[in-house]
């Protein structure tokens, strides 16, 4: 697999956070000790978004997707996507792309799939979208609907780097019939944790919370499958959810290209 890459351990990382987040090991000090300070709701929104992963993967894969671009795919978590995938479809194929070289070194359990299906890992950048499409299609079928999960990263990209230029750029490579499983910080009606997340979290990680209007720009052009855009637990919830759930600061929506 080459030469190991380099890992900057003198500043907390948005992968290695959420992994702390989510209880896993694959983080260092600097990150636990951010961690340990941001808003605990950000460790619930963590594990609402592992949970939309699934089910956003599950529906769109009972629709027919056999093909998924998961980009922001994170330390591998099981379940991954692409195992939820291959439990539908076992040959679904699946490309993941990070650009956390930390993802790198867990890309061989990313790459463990079904025998008759595809998993790949790309290390590229999203602010990047024409670099990742091209390797995409080594792999992938643009011929065919395709999935694209964007959960829980475009929050990492910030109005200066074109957001919705990335994003418009992803889909309009995507054919009809192609779907867009989006997540995204929204601290609409949070002012007080808002404020301590900035102080924490985005004054040591370029990040940027946008409002659920902005969020749903992100759709632009394409069709919200029910329930829409939504908070993160109420889309499509496979299991009773908590009172209040609905006052989530992560919204979720799943849409598709006609
Ligand atoms: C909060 S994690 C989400 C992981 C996973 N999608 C999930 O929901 O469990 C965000 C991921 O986006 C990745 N990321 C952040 N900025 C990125 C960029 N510019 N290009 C590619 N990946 C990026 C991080 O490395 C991290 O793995």
């Amino acid at each position: 697999m080459g030469a190991k890459p380099r890992v900057d351990t003198s500043r907390p990382h948005p992968a290695r956070v959420y992994d702390y987040l989510l209880g896993g090991k694959d983080h260092y000090e600097v990150d636990r000790e951010l961690g340990e300070r941001i808003p605990e709701f950000m460790r619930l929104a963590a594990h609402e978004n592992r949970a939309f992963m699934r089910r956003a993967t599950t529906w769109t894969a009972n629709n027919g997707v056999t093909q998924f671009l998961d980009i922001g795919t994170g330390i591998p978590t099981a379940p991954n996507l692409h195992q939820v995938a291959q439990g539908v479809h076992p040959a679904a194929r699946v490309v993941y792309a990070d650009n956390d070289p930390i993802i790198m070194r867990h890309a061989e359990a990313l790459l463990v799939g079904t025998p008759e299906g595809a998993t790949e890992y790309i290390e590229a950048d999203i602010r990047e979208p024409q670099v990742i499409i091209e390797q995409a299609r080594e792999h992938l079928d643009f011929e065919q609907p395709i999935t694209l999960s964007l959960i829980a990263i475009m929050h990492f990209i910030v109005d200066a780097h074109d957001p919705y230029g990335v994003v418009r750029a992803l889909v309009d490579a995507l054919p009809r019939g192609s779907y867009l499983a989006l997540t995204h910080v929204c601290l609409d009606g949070f002012a007080e944790e808002g404020e301590k997340l900035n102080k924490t979290y985005t004054s040591a990680i370029e990040a940027q919370s946008r409002s659920r209007t902005e969020i749903e720009r992100f759709f632009d052009g394409l069709e919200q499958v029910e329930p829409g855009l939504v908070a993160t637990p109420l889309w499509r919830k496979d299991a009773p959810v908590q009172p209040g759930a609905e006052h989530h600061p992560n919204y979720a929506g799943v849409a598709v290209k006609r």
